[in-house]
Formats: structure tokens, sequence, C-alpha cells
């Protein structure tokens, strides 16, 4: 074993209460808890309270969240306007054996938006939305296999898990040529290719404007459906990505943000395939039960969402964002860390150059306990309740943390050789 970092020490001292949760959590939960990526050692914080862009964790510890749980909550914790439209719905019931208004409001409000989507189906999570896309692209053509980028995340589905999949290919993300190549030879069996336009776990890594284009190409030529995964990149633009690519796909995934805070997924797109799922002419031709469908909490609280979310506001978090990167950028630079910082709107990431890699723990860590949330992968997005004061402080932690590292890490090699006599003569 490793020995712990100072980082790590340091966390360690500060979080009590969190490892005390951890162990016990264990006896009872596979890893401490039920999701996979929100694990890193030597164990996760456990969260108390969120309030606006501050979370509190088990040991008062209190933090800037630059994580939105993982691009969620556009508006931060408790948003006032939120918390009503949410209690109003609460007072009048959880959920109902029929159709609800929230439901209505909401996919209005979403094909106002964006207009690929004339017709929407709401689930639980993304998850259910990327599986009932697949689903319904897959009877739509006749077709089986899907095909998605290399780096994608679209839910826990074991065809976009497994690069192996009999059912998937795997496609090149940066290079629209043999992309293009790998859906023209597969053409026959292809049903559906999902792509995220800014794919989010992977790092908020944007596509190119020419490589959803030719996809967009290649996929109406062969008659197979284009689905654009929107649940991290739709708040990028009021129509989401698609508007700011100007790329329309046949069918959309979204989830995330459009639940402000609360369980929700939703699938829309052409008529003529979510036409599929209707069940007033008949029996469907795709069924889509699901106790917990288009519940009205997580509607109400999505309508509210979208309402703050306006085109201003949307401006103002890409201004945001834009600069934050150009920060971040300029403040690894300044310790001499290799890093590239990537990402659109007001989505982040950081990504250290292979040599600096073991760094990216350690400034996680180190970061948490100077007050500052990010994903442990380096990943985060903002919210409309971060203003200029947050940022800053983001900044001025990384300093620390940076400046902390200096002596020892950050020295470029060159340099460290001229220190130690070492230089290797050219
Ligand atoms: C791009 C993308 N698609 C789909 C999903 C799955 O959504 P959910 O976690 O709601 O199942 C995620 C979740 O992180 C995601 O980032």
């Amino acid at each position: 074993m490793t020995a712990a970092s100072p980082e790590e020490r340091e966390y360690r001292r500060r979080t009590p209460a969190s490892k005390r949760y951890f162990e016990e959590a264990r006896r009872y939960l596979p890893g401490g808890d039920s999701r996979s990526t929100l694990f890193f050692t030597p164990y996760p914080a456990v969260f108390a309270r969120g309030d606006g862009c501050r979370l509190t964790d088990l040991d008062g510890n209190e933090v800037l969240d630059f994580t939105g749980n993982h691009s969620s909550l556009v508006h931060g914790y408790g948003h006032p306007a939120l918390m009503e439209a949410v209690g109003r719905q609460l007072d009048a019931g959880t959920c109902f054996p029929g159709p609800t208004e929230p439901q209505l409001r909401l996919a209005r409000l979403l094909s106002e938006r964006v207009p690929s989507i004339e017709l929407v189906r709401f689930t639980n999570s993304g998850t259910e939305a990327s599986l009932n896309a697949i689903r319904a692209a897959r009877s739509f053509t006749g077709r089986r296999v899907i095909a998605w980028a290399k780096g994608a995340y679209h839910g826990t589905l074991d065809e976009t898990m497994t690069a192996a999949h009999p059912d998937a290919i795997v496609l090149p993300f940066a290079d629209p040529d043999a992309a293009v190549r790998r859906i023209e030879e597969r053409a026959g069996e292809l049903a559906a290719v999902l792509v995220e336009p800014v794919q989010g776990s992977a790092g908020m890594i944007p596509a190119t404007q020419e490589y959803l284009r030719r996809l967009r190409e290649v996929t109406a030529r062969l008659g197979i459906l284009l689905v654009f995964d929107e649940v991290v990149s739709f708040r990028v633009a009021w129509g989401g990505a698609q508007e700011h690519f100007g790329v329309t796909p046949d069918l959309t995934i979204l989830g995330k943000l459009i639940g402000g805070g609360f369980p929700l997924g939703a699938f829309g797109g052409r008529r003529d395939v979510m036409e599929l799922f209707d069940p007033s002419r008949g029996a469907p031709v795709i069924p889509h039960p699901g106790s917990y469908n288009a519940n009205p909490m997580s509607l109400a609280a999505g309508v509210a969402t979208l309402e703050l979310l306006t085109r201003e506001a949307i401006g103002r978090l890409n201004r945001s964002g834009e600069s934050l990167r150009s920060r971040l950028q300029e403040t690894l630079g300044e310790f001499s860390v290799d890093a590239r910082v990537t990402g659109l709107g007001s989505l982040f990431a950081i990504h250290p150059s292979e040599a600096y890699a073991a760094l990216r723990h350690r400034i996680f860590l180190g970061l948490y306990c100077e007050g500052v949330l990010i994903d442990p992968r380096g990943v985060g997005t903002l919210s409309t309740v971060i203003g200029a004061e947050e940022m800053e402080r983001f900044i001025e932690a990384l300093r620390v943390v940076l400046g902390r590292l200096a002596p020892a890490h950050l020295i470029p090699s060159e340099a460290r050789d001229l220190l130690s006599g070492n230089q290797t003569p050219h």
C-alpha cells in the first residue's frame, strides 16, 4: 500500500463522520453506496445539506459545489421558485394513476425549445430514456445493432457500456471519416447511432460540428436513426446542443437538469417514430408502462427549472463558463502543471497530461479541504447561483493546492535537473 498523500491525510482529518458512515454503510451496501461513479479513495464525503451553491458534509465542512450533482442542479440547492413549485405539488399529491398537468407543461416547454422533439415521453432517469430510444430505433428500423462513440456514456446499459457487446459497435469520436466508414460497413444491421454532442463523463469534450454533420448525413442516407444524448449537453443553448451545432437528430435523450433535482428522463423526436408508443389506436407497437413514469414531483420541478433557464440565464452561465475555463488554464500554467481545460458553455473539465495524471486525485482532495468540490475525475459544471465571488474562491483554492504541491512536484523536469545539478548535456 502506498503512503497517504498530505492531501489525503488532511481530508481524513477533516471528515471522520464520513469515514464512520462509510464503514457502517459497507456492511449493507456494496462499496457503501448506490452510485458507482461517486466513489473515491479513501472514502466519499457524505452530505447532509445543500443551500444555493454550498454543501455541508456530516462533519460540518462547507464546500462550494462545482458539480451541481453532476450537472443536474442548474439552479443550485433549494432555489425558492423550485421549492414553491414542488411544495405545491407535494400538497396536491406525489403520484397519481393518470396523467397530470405538469406533464403537459413540461412536454410543451421542451418541444417549444427543441423543434426536433415533436413528441416526447417521460421516464425516471436518463438511463431509461436511452433504453427507450434504443427500443424505438430497433422497432422503427427492424434492425438490432447500436453504434456509439468511444468515451460516451449513455447510462447503465450493457449495449453502451461494453465495447464487445454483440449488439453494439464503437465509433471513433474525433475522426469523422473513420466513423462514417464504420457506419457504412454495418449499415444493414444498424438501428441507431447514439452520440453525446458534448461528451460528459469522458471529460466535457465537445464534438466538432463536422463530426455531427457527417453522422447526420450518413445516417439519413442509410435509414439509421441519429440519437443525440443531451442529458448533459442540453444546457449549452436554449434548444440544447443541437441548436448550438445546428444539427438535427431524429431522437433526443434528456435527463438530469430537466428534473430540477428530482429523478426524471425524457426521450422524444420524430412523430413517426414516437407514435410507436401511442396506445390510443389499439395496442401500442412499443409498450412503455412504468409506475413512476412522468411523476408529477419531478415534472413540477422541471417546469420551474426551465422557466428560470431563460436565454439570458444561459448566456450568463456560458460567459461564466468561458471565463472559468480560461482562468483555470491560466492558473495551471502559472504552476507549470501540464493540463488541458476542456468544455463548452457552463461545462468544464481539467485533464492533466500523463506525466501529471497522478496529481489529479491530490488536486481533487486538496480542493475539497480548501472548500471546493469538483468531480474526482476533474469534471465540473456551473449553476446560476455561482457568482464571480465563488469562481474567485475556486481559483484561489486551486492556487493554494498547487502552491503546496509545487516544490516537490510541479517544477518542470528540466528545471528540477538544473536545481539538482543533474542536467544532462545536450
Ligand atoms: C450523457 C448521459 N446520458 C445518460 C446518462 C444517464 O442518466 P441517469 O444517470 O439519469 O440514468 C448520463 C448520466 O450521467 C449521462 O451523462
